[in-house]
């Protein structure tokens, strides 16, 4: 067994835990709401399961993790699949409401508290790994997919939902306002973007890098979605428009194997 040791905190670990900490009170009805649904949808467009495709169609009595679990939605939809659940997240305040949407649901699997970039379980524990806007976007991409390659068997799948890179070049630095149609930011050399309003830090990596990175570290790559919203979609997001991502992709899932 490798289980790497937590150590002491990276500083972008200690603060993402404070900010998340204090959004978390933002993200309770979104739990209520997602816990309830019947069918996953994903991402900031609520986009169905039927056209992303996140989840592997054969979950029963598989073991999976959710890497940035939140309020742990993701890992309830996989638990009422037939999945034996783990969530890890960075801020105990996430996971205090995931804690009570378990107990007002009747559902129970591990929540850890910790850095998805140093989980502690064994290695090849897990069949599938699976993160929604979590570590894949907030934690350091070079630690938690060696991570996430760690934790998986041979053959085990990852899947992951995060920003488009067409966005993020054409986001703006005010994340309360809306990305432009220009590009705003250079491709080369982006990785780790820190706030200019608050505490948090975000990694985003050009297309070739997550290839690289992905291939590197023991995947292949099975597919890269670019999510397209439907004309009706809505979204509580300031930072990006329906117009905008009707005609850019605003929202990436990368799915990847390991290789056996
Ligand atoms: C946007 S939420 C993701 C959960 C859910 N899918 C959603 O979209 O609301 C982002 C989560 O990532 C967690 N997070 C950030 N950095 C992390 C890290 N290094 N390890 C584990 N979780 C992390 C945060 O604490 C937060 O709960």
């Amino acid at each position: 067994m490798t289980t790497r040791d937590p150590g002491e905190l990276p500083e972008h670990v200690r603060r993402n835990r404070a900010q998340w900490d204090e959004w978390a009170a933002q993200y309770v009805a979104s739990a209520e709401k997602n816990w309830a649904l019947s069918e996953p949808d994903w991402g900031i467009w609520n986009i169905p399961e039927s056209e992303v495709g996140m989840l592997p169609a054969d979950l029963a009595g598989k073991d999976a993790i959710e890497l940035g679990c939140g309020t742990a939605y993701v890992c309830a939809w996989m638990a009422r699949r037939g999945a034996r659940v783990v969530g890890v997240d960075n801020s105990e305040a996430q996971l205090e409401t995931a804690r009570r949407m378990q107990r007002e649901h009747g559902l129970d699997f591990p929540l850890l508290h910790g850095n998805a970039e140093a989980v502690p379980y064994p290695d090849a524990s897990f069949d599938f790994v699976v993160s929604e806007y979590g570590a894949c976007l907030w934690a350091d991409p070079a630690q938690w997919v060696r991570e996430a390659a760690r934790l998986l068997r041979p053959g085990g799948r990852l899947a992951f939902l995060t920003n488009a890179f067409l966005l993020m070049l054409c986001m703006q630095d005010d994340d309360a306002a809306a990305a432009a149609d220009r590009l705003l930011r250079p491709a080369f050399g982006m990785y780790r973007l820190e706030s200019t309003n608050d505490r948090s830090v975000q990694f985003n990596l050009p297309h070739g890098d997550w290839i690289r990175l992905l291939r590197g570290s023991g995947f292949e790559i099975e597919d890269l979605v670019e999510l397209r919203p439907g004309p009706d979609a809505t979204t509580r997001y300031p930072f990006v428009t329906l117009d905008w991502a009707r005609q850019w992709p605003s929202e990436e899932v990368w799915k990847a194997r390991k290789r056996a």
